[in-house]
Order: C-alpha cells, then structure tokens, then sequence
C-alpha cells in the first residue's frame, strides 16, 4: 500500500488555487475525488437525503469548508475541516496551531461520554421522603434500562447512575428532578437519553407518586467535558514590533479581562465556539447543543466567566488550557447521513466521539489564541482587512506572489473591492511597473 504523508503542515495550501488545493489532499492520501465531491456544490448533500432530514425542504444551503492547518492533537497530526462563513477563523486556526507545534502541538483529553436526562417530578407532598425512596430503587430502575438500547449496550454504553436533587422553590411549586448518566458511547445521544428518560417514567411515577412532567436531555453535558492544553514559548510569539514577552503578557491581561467581566467573557468565548462551532458544523454535530453546553457551563458557579485560562509557566512559556462540555458524536444524526460530515470525519481520520472532541477542544484554545493575540496586538481589524483584501486579490484572478503586493495595493488605497483588484491586474498585464 502508498505511503502517504498526512503531515499537518502543507507548505503554501494558502496560496494554491482551489483545484490544486483539492489534489494536494488526493495526491496525500486524505481523500479521494469522489470524497471530494461531497464538498462539492453539485456533489454535495443530495436533494432526497435532505427532504428526509427536515420537514418542508426546499432545497439545501451552501458555506464554505476550509481547511485548519498545523493541528497536532496528542502527538498525531489531524487537518481539520471548519464550515463557517467569517473571514479570519481558519487562517488564525492554523496559525496559532502552528505556533503551538513550537511546544509539541495541543495535549488534549474527553471525559466517559456521559450525558444527563432530567425528568421533572411534580405534585410530590415530601420531596425528601420521595427523594429517599427513589434513590432506594436505583439499582432496579437503572437494570430496567440496561436492555433498552442492545446495540448500545454491545458497545459497552448504556446507563450508569440516577441522581436527585430537590428544586424546593419554583414558579410550579417544590419538584424533584432525577438525573440519569447514560453512556452514550461515540454518539451525540440526544436520542438515547431522551428514550431512556421517556421509559423511565412510569416506574419513577411509581416509586414517588408524583407526576413526572418534562422527559429530557440536559445540554449542560457537564459530565461530557473536553479539554486541551498548550505550551507556547515565547519567541515564537514575537512578531513585528512586539516582543515574544510583550505578546505572552497581552494575551494573559486580554484572559483576565475575560475572566473578571461577564461582557467581555462572551465575547472571549463566542471567539472559542467560532472554531468548535466551524468543526462541529463540518461534521454534522448539533451546534446549538454544544453552544448551549458552553455557555451555561461558563456560568456555572452563578456568575459567567472565560472558558479558557492563559498564563506564563516557570520557564515564561505562554501556558493555555480549555475545558468545556462537549457532547458530538460520530455515529447517528446527520454524521452518517450528511456526505459532506462523513468526508469531514475521514478526512481527519476520526472514528471515536471523544477523538473528535479532543480536536474540537484543541481548535477552540487556538482560535481563541489567535483571537487575544490579535486583540492584544495590532487589534482585529488589521487582521481581518490583510485577509479579506487576499481573497479579493485571488477573487480578482491574482496568482502566486502577485496575491500579497495586490492586497496591500488595495488596503493602501482603502478600497479593498474585486473592481478596483481587477483594475490593477488590468494595468500590471499592461505595464508591471505600475
Ligand atoms: C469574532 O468573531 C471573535 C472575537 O470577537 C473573539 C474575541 O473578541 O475574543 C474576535
């Protein structure tokens, strides 16, 4: 069998024309052309897969799928695929990937995929009382549910413990809520846990003689988190005027104010999500879920804070770590039906569920990496106008080196548009010297 080098690292991607782009992940063994086609407008989601996805189809949506480079996840190289329509979110991906391979890439690990269904008790005169009784029928309710999903159970998944816990006060009087921990094994299991809390029920209603209400998944999968590191050494870091140090103390001051303002930490943590979003998008995972897990997991103690840490270790290292919930799946939902989600998870060669949050974990700290470091620098701005006034060159038909001398003609002149890019490319066929 070939050899490929599925190294993360491809010299120059950026500034290869689409096609050639294409064959460079052929000619490297990460996907075939008929893979290919999945990320193709014509190839892409087909018409009769979608009418079965949602109701009152119309037809289907394009975005575009970049490609994040430099990913070292645990000591393996992965190139990432990220659906997302802002500007600056692969490039500033990839390069802060980059930067960490100075320190050996991201080290990053997932919690047992466990996820929380919550069915709600009501109408209960003792909550305590009732609390007792249930927790005294734990092991019968949970054997209950050991038969309810074979194939699950087969793959060593399936339910691990109930807890109780008393709301005293509400707006619907005092209620209990059960919470069941199910093994969801590599799937998002939205599905799994909402079964499972529905057939639990009438035995709970049973033991309690309440009512049970609501029958229903938690999205704080706080029992499902993900968690990355990076080591950054500081000259690397140094670029321009700044120093490696300069930018290391930035970034941290940028953390603190995330961390200490609620205002800010949204802002901070929505830059997280644009990268786990853009992979989760890719590969057909329920991005609202993992948005919702996030954020309420960032509020956790009662007040909302930043996701991430950075700070400097012993040796002046810029040091960062993020941990976040982060229940996606590979099996199941759209990641087996969608085309372009299975080339995506082939494409980094992903097979379990917590392999994929690893990934995830370790996009988010770069992205919001690249982020802080843009803040705490040159701001975002300038960032965001090299990059748009690159794609306008390369829209306009500008090829090789002529890209990077187009786009700083265009921010130069303040008018970074695909007519005035032609208009110089025009006059440079003419005379190079203008
Ligand atoms: C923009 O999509 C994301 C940022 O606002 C994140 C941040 O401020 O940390 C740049």
């Amino acid at each position: 069998m070939k050899e490929y080098n599925r190294n993360s690292r491809i010299q120059g991607f950026y500034n290869l024309p689409l096609e050639k782009r294409r064959q460079e992940l052929i000619d490297r063994g990460f996907l075939t052309p008929r893979d290919l086609e999945s990320f193709t407008p014509t190839g892409g989601l087909p018409l009769e897969t979608a009418d079965h996805m949602i109701e009152n189809v119309i037809g289907t949506f394009s975005l575009p799928v970049g490609i994040a480079l430099n990913f070292r996840v645990n000591g393996t190289d992965v190139l990432v695929p990220m659906v997302v329509e802002e500007p600056s979110v692969v490039a500033g991906a990839s390069f802060m990937a980059k930067l960490a391979l100075a320190g050996g890439g991201f080290t990053a690990s997932a919690s047992e995929p466990l996820m929380i269904g919550q069915l709600q008790i009501l109408d209960l005169k003792d909550l305590p009382a009732a609390r007792e009784r249930l927790e005294s029928h734990k092991e019968d309710l949970l054997r209950d549910l050991e038969d309810l999903d074979p194939v699950l159970k087969e793959l060593g998944g399936g339910p691990r413990d109930l807890e109780v816990r008393e709301i005293p006060q509400s707006a619907a009087g005092p209620f209990l809520v059960v919470h069941l921990l199910l093994d969801v094994r590599d799937a998002m299991g939205a599905n799994a846990v909402n079964t499972a809390c529905e057939r639990l029920a009438p035995a709970v209603e049973k033991i309690t003689g309440g009512r049970v209400h609501l029958r229903i998944l938690s999205n704080l999968a706080d029992r499902r988190l993900a968690a990355a590191r990076c080591t950054i050494p500081p000259e690397v870091l140094a670029f321009e005027g700044y120093s490696g140090e300069e930018v290391r103390d930035g970034v941290i001051e940028a953390w603190a104010f995330a961390d200490a303002d609620p205002y800010r930490a949204a802002t901070h943590n929505k830059g997280i999500m644009n990268g786990i979003d853009a992979v989760a998008l890719a590969t057909g995972n329920d991005w609202r879920a993992l948005e919702a897990g996030a954020h309420a997991y960032a509020a956790r103690d009662g007040s909302y804070h930043s996701l991430s840490r950075w700070s400097a270790d012993s040796e002046g290292n810029l040091q960062g770590e993020l941990e976040l919930p982060l229940a996606a799946g590979v099996v199941g939902g759209a990641t087996r039906v969608h085309p372009g989600a299975k080339a995506a998870l082939k494409l980094m060669g992903v097979e379990s569920a917590s392999r994929l949050a690893e990934i995830m974990a370790a996009v988010g700290l770069a992205q919001n990496l690249a982020a802080l470091r843009a803040l705490a620098t040159d701001g975002i701005q300038r960032g965001h106008m090299r990059l748009h006034a690159r794609q306008v060159a390369i829209a306009a038909g500008a090829e090789g080196g002529q890209i990077d001398t187009l786009a700083e003609r265009l921010i130069r002149d303040h008018a970074v548009r695909v007519d005035r890019a032609q208009e110089i490319l025009t006059r440079w066929k003419k005379d190079p010297e203008k």
